[in-house]
């Protein structure tokens, strides 16, 4: 199971987000994209015209985690402009099926996630359809909240289900990962780590990166 870390550019500068993208560009895997319209999450952050300029700009690959109403009609767009990952919340997908399938048509892998208080076991027959599954750490919509502890049998149970169905699928978190966090995940089954605040809020975020790799990588292996 290989470690991953995905800053989140919630944390970051906005206006200087092709820098911010470039401090993590040797370091990540990925960079991590939230998109909230103020309806699903009471937050409001960016949408298809930013991604598509941050593309262009970033050289890492986009993981888009849209947090917004009506997935379905939105996400295969963010796959169309490039987003190496697009996640969709399975509150407020309609048809998640057919829009998973749509995002992979689009060339880009596909993410369910789930909110704290939501049950996995409804979503466990769609595995097949997914190259992701996120669960949320924290309620969605701001950075800087505390981890919630109650999801780690949850990490578990998922950790389970992907394991039975052959270990393809990548399990990634989100919310409140930091050091005195990442180690609980990763020993859960967790392999994708989103960092907000301990990545963008470090005096090097490249280090804070790499620090958190490590950190799980032993705690994985543990
Ligand atoms: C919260 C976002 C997260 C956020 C995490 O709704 O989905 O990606 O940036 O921030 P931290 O790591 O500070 O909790
Ligand atoms: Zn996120």
């Amino acid at each position: 199971m290989a470690i991953q870390i995905s800053p989140s550019i919630l944390s970051a500068d906005f206006a200087h987000l092709a820098d911010e993208a470039a401090a993590v560009a040797d370091s990540a895997d990925w960079l991590h994209v939230d998109v909230m319209d103020n309806h699903f999450v009471p937050n409001l952050t960016l949408g298809l015209p930013v991604v598509e300029s941050l593309r262009k700009a970033a050289s890492l690959p986009l993981d888009c985690h849209l947090m917004i109403e009506d997935p379905d009609r939105w996400a295969p767009a963010y796959a169309e402009a490039g987003a190496g990952s697009v996640t969709i919340h399975a509150e407020a997908a309609s048809a998640p099926v057919r829009t998973l399938r749509e995002i992979r048509n689009q060339g880009a892998r596909a993410g369910l996630a789930l909110n704290p208080a939501t049950p996995v076991q409804a979503y466990a027959d769609l595995l097949p359809e997914l190259d992701m599954v996120l669960l949320m750490t924290v309620e969605p919509g701001f950075g800087g909240q505390k981890f919630i502890d109650l999801v780690l049998p949850k990490i578990r149970r998922v950790r389970e289900l992907i394991d039975a169905a052959g270990g393809t699928v990548w399990l990634q978190i989100d919310g409140g990962v930091s050091s005195e966090t990442i180690e609980r995940a990763a020993e859960a089954g967790a392999d994708v780590f989103v960092a907000g605040s301990a990545v963008y809020g470090a005096q090097d975020p490249s280090a804070a990166v790499d620090a958190l790799r490590a950190q799980a990588q032993k705690a994985a292996a543990s």
